[in-house]
């Protein structure tokens, strides 16, 4: 998909469909343009009325070009007072549009627009337009977007780069969660990161033997019950010029997780490949960064492991004993993102960053609490909670705040280790959110559970069923501002 400005009359451009922008109130400026060609002839206008379009965000109409003017299709948006969240609903519609009709070449027009926030719309239309078509008939895909070509939008190469730097990422992300698990694992994985090795980015993988040796019990003993051995990854990205920050970001990587003994039903194992999704958003942000080149340096954690059931499946009862030294004594094997992350966290604080994040597809409880679109955000640091949830306002994503009370810790006492891996029912990813704490030395940590943000079971807003890449453009952001 390529990204070109231009200034030509909107009637004028061949487009397999034109998408106009409209704030509130501003309608007539908005199709004025248009309406002056001699096809419509002020007919907008009056369609706009007839139809109660006033510009609010959500509000669409479409208008079929019948070949009197250049683009094919328009399609007229209101985006309310112009906010990233409104711009980027009405782009999103336009890039899902622009999927189902198979257009090559899109117009995206801002001429009504004050201050486009052209970063945020581009990266939406991108998010609608997104799709995962592999496995299908060749003759039943549809043609993908060639170009986008803007118009009101100003001149700078830096927001398209930005933007395409944002969409890779992202892009990259859904496409590991949507990868069938036959074909994503821990050594897929792995390669996938090594792949993005360059000149300022270094990329060490642990094997199994690797793991078991440092003393990794938490991933070691997830991905022991499986055909495929786990992995520990860790990449760092390394700026060039002075380093303003230093942060680690770790991801979930549980390539399939079936409960392991403590198998799943049917149900809640079906979309189970999607238990990556932390790995694959820290892979993604770590391409986006690759691109924008931020003065921060970046370390990239994740532990990628298969959880299956087997003769050598860890078990009930088993006491692991962690990369930190702490014991835990396994009451539900399908409590194993906990374990995995605990040991990441471990190795991470090692690194002594001045932040670390963990991003993970945690707990059904999290998805209970806060639905599809809201993460679950656990700090203690006001301040990081500040800057996150700008970041994910900026990025139009959501995480919503969440306790992280001491009171609860008791839940997590083992009659034998250290610590249980569960804490009961109530307050699931609360306690979850407790347990991870139990390995963070360092004093800003966040923990976002994206059970529910990261895969779609069925369409939300302008999103396909499937993988989202959540928090690649929130995490890309954060870490731009720490480089400012
Ligand atoms: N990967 C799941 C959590 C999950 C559920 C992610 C739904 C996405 C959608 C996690 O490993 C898990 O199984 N958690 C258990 C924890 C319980 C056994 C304490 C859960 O949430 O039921
Ligand atoms: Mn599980
Ligand atoms: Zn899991």
């Amino acid at each position: 998909m390529r990204h070109v400005y231009s200034s030509s009359s909107s009637a004028d451009l061949s487009a397999d469909l034109l998408a106009v922008l409209v704030p509130t109130g501003a309608v007539a400026a908005a199709l004025g343009e248009l309406d002056a060609a001699a096809y419509f002839g002020g007919a907008l206008a009056k369609l706009a009325a007839d139809e109660e379009f006033t510009g609010k965000a959500g509000q669409s109409l479409a208008v079929p070009g019948l070949g009197r003017i250049s683009p094919r299709r328009v399609l007229i948006l209101g985006v309310g007072g112009g906010t990233d969240a409104e711009v980027a609903l009405a782009a999103g519609t336009a890039g899902n549009e622009a999927r189902k009709r198979g257009a090559k070449h899109v117009v995206l027009s801002f001429r009504a627009m004050a201050n486009p926030t052209v970063r945020s719309a581009l990266e939406a239309f991108a998010e609608g337009n997104y799709r995962f078509d592999k496995y299908k008939a060749e003759a039943s895909r549809k043609a993908a977007v060639e170009q986008v070509s803007l118009l009101g939008a100003g001149e700078d190469a830096h927001t398209l780069a930005l933007a395409e730097a944002g969409i890779a990422g992202q892009n990259l992300a859904r496409d590991l969660v949507n990868e069938q698990p036959a074909e994503c694992h821990p050594q897929s994985l792995a390669k996938v990161a090594e792949g993005l090795a360059n000149d300022r980015i270094t990329v060490t993988v642990l094997d199994e033997v690797a793991i078991k040796e440092k003393g990794m019990g938490g991933i070691y003993g997830v991905g022991q019950g499986s055909e495929r051995p786990p992995r520990f990854v860790h990449a760092r990205y390394e700026p060039k010029g002075h380093c303003k920050a230093h942060v680690a970001i770790i991801g979930k990587g549980v390539t399939f997780d079936s409960g392991g003994l403590s198998l799943k039903p049917n149900d809640g194992m079906l979309t189970m490949r999607c238990d990556m999704a932390g790995a694959a958003a820290v892979i993604g942000t770590l391409k986006a960064l690759s691109a924008i080149q931020p003065n921060v340096r970046v370390d990239v954690i994740f532990g990628a492991v298969e959880n299956m059931p087997s003769g050598n499946s860890y078990k009930l009862g088993d006491i692991l004993k962690m990369y930190n030294g702490k014991t835990v004594e396994v009451h539900n094997t399908d409590a194993e993102g906990r374990l995995v992350l605990a040991d990441c966290l471990t190795y991470a604080s090692q690194l002594k960053p001045d932040v670390v994040i963990d991003l993970a597809t945690l707990t059904g409880a999290a998805v209970v609490a806060l639905g599809d679109w809201y993460s679950a955000l656990y700090t203690r640091s006001d301040e990081l909670n500040e800057q996150l949830q700008t970041a994910a306002t900026g990025a139009h994503e959501a995480v919503w705040r969440m306790p992280l009370p001491d009171l609860y810790k008791d839940k997590l006492k083992a009659d034998w280790g250290d610590l249980k891996n569960v804490g009961g029912r109530a307050g699931g990813s609360i306690t979850a959110a407790l347990f991870l704490s139990e390995f963070v030395t360092v004093e800003k940590w966040a923990h976002i559970d994206i059970a529910g943000p990261a895969f779609m079971d069925s369409p939300l807003m302008h999103f396909a069923p499937g993988g989202t890449g959540t928090m690649v453009r929130t995490l890309t952001r954060w870490i731009e501002r720490l480089g400012e």
